[in-house]
């Protein structure tokens, strides 16, 4: 079967309201035009992220019941330990509040001097803002058929392995701090990275003496995807390919809640570098508490140890995947433009191919954002030139690789329905496209602008 049926019942429901145009219109305004700036109550179906938005099972709620909150030695903490050296068979594993706690704690360590340069098959915002800050050069390399949203490509996530070569011989591998590989590659698209892949980065990495991190926010529907179309790993489990993809590398940061469907948790682990490992712990006490809760309650340790076994459901992953699949099947068939195929959380509308008479320096993907809010009260967010900002040394607007307007599907949260009503809301916008507006920012932060910035419409 193509689409798999959800794989649970529904035990607890949460309202939501629709809206008029006409309150629409004017809360998005009085937003800025800025999507983050609205009230969840005022949103209908939210795309906005698939971050910490999942739906937690009954056995995860349990759980928290039986959280122990001491400050040191917490049983949920040993609980949550077992659950990833069974699935990860890393030597050290902490926990941290989030994914971004993860980054904060293990750039620093790695970026030794200024100007170091930290290569990825493409950074998230936060793990780019992270390099920055520890004053290192976040480059992007991804394969090239990630860059193109109309061709089909199995693991369009992939390094460019030939340009990780070529920028190591540039910069010299004593300016590289540190190779990344994000799972499943966020910022093209929920796009997989290839267990061949994986290997092949790892290679350069060890020849050049350079430590290789995983950033593990979606690895369980990287693993699915892995077993789905990769020869050789369909009689594998998702919890064997996790286990032999997270052996090629030296460490990982994961915000757990993506696939580990929790809404708060990350966690930050080292395979065995002895050196490493001490001094992740002197950085966690002071920036995220003791080493057993790493900013989180005992209850949320709980919940985190059986949801990341939960994630890794392959029953659970076909549903999912499945899932974004459907939105993906239904949007082919109305000709509306994605990065195809479908990612693993999310589709990705191209907006610069939907709304070509706007620039990228008047973001097509944040102005198609705007209109599905109008149209239907569907909140989602721009992965194009809005997100990733100005030069930070000339100030010039830089333009994306693609404009892309991101819908991305908390876990275990809406229905086939609700896809349908996203579907025809793009299908609406498609027939008025040329109507659509770029837009200019009005007021913007100096970093991470996108979440606080002002914008408005350009006028016809
Ligand atoms: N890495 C990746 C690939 C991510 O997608 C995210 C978060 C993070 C790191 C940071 O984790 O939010 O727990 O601090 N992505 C969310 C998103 C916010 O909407 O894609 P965090």
């Amino acid at each position: 079967m193509r689409y798999l049926p959800e794989p649970f019942k529904i035990k607890m429901v949460e309202p939501m309201r629709m809206t008029t145009e006409a309150q629409r219109r004017e809360r998005i305004a009085a937003a800025h035009y800025n999507a983050f700036g609205l009230a969840s109550d005022d949103v209908y179906i939210d795309l906005q992220t698939d971050s910490g938005t999942g739906a937690m099972s009954d056995a995860q709620w349990a759980a928290m019941l039986t959280g122990d909150e001491s400050y040191s030695g917490g049983r949920s903490y040993y609980q949550l330990i077992e659950s990833g050296k069974e699935i990860f068979g890393y030597e050290y594993i902490q926990p941290v509040h989030q994914g971004r706690a993860a980054e904060k704690v293990i750039f620093p360590l790695l970026v030794t001097h200024p100007g170091m340069t930290v290569v990825a098959n493409t950074f998230f915002d936060t793990t780019r803002a992270h390099v920055g800050l520890a004053g290192g050069r976040a480059v992007d390399c991804v394969c090239p058929e990630g860059l193109d949203s109309a061709a089909y490509y199995d693991f369009k996530g992939n390094m460019d392995v030939a340009g990780l070569e070529a920028i190591i011989a540039q910069v010299g591998a004593d300016e590289v701090a540190g190779v990344v590989m994000t799972i499943t590659n966020n910022t093209v698209g929920g796009q997989p990275v290839s267990m061949a892949n994986m290997k092949a980065t790892a290679e350069v990495c060890r020849r050049h003496g350079l430590p290789l991190i995983i950033d593990a926010a979606r690895f369980a529907e990287n693993a699915f995807f892995i077993k789905e179309r990769e020869a050789g790993y369909q009689d594998v489990t998702t919890e064997q390919i996790t286990r032999e993809f997270f052996s090629y590398a030296d460490a990982f940061a994961m915000s757990a809640k993506k696939d580990a469907i929790v809404n708060m948790g990350g966690l930050l682990a080292v395979r065995e570098d002895a050196n490493l490992i001490a001094d992740i712990k002197s950085r966690v006490i002071p920036y995220e508490g003791y080493l057993t809760y790493g900013g989180l309650s005992g209850r949320d340790l709980a919940a985190l140890s059986v949801g990341i076994h939960e994630g890794l459901d392959y029953e659970y992953l076909r549903y999912r995947v499945g899932q974004v699949q459907y939105l993906g099947d239904r949007l082919t068939k109305e000709g509306i433009p994605f990065q195809n195929p479908p990612g693993g959380h999310a589709i990705f509308v191209d907006a610069g191919r939907l709304l070509p008479h706007i620039p990228y320096h008047q973001f097509p993907g944040q102005a198609l954002a705007v209109e599905l809010y109008i149209e239907a009260g569907i909140r989602s967010c721009d992965i194009g030139s809005y997100l990733l900002d100005r030069d930070p040394v000339t100030g010039a607007q830089l333009q994306a690789p693609f404009e892309f307007t991101r819908l991305a599907i908390p876990r275990r949260v809406y229905t086939q329905a609700h896809l349908d009503v996203v579907a025809d809301a793009l299908v609406a916008i498609a027939h008025r496209a040329g109507d659509v507006r770029g837009y200019e920012i009005t007021w913007e932060p100096k970093v991470l602008r996108h979440f606080t910035s002002h914008l408005r419409p350009i006028s016809a």
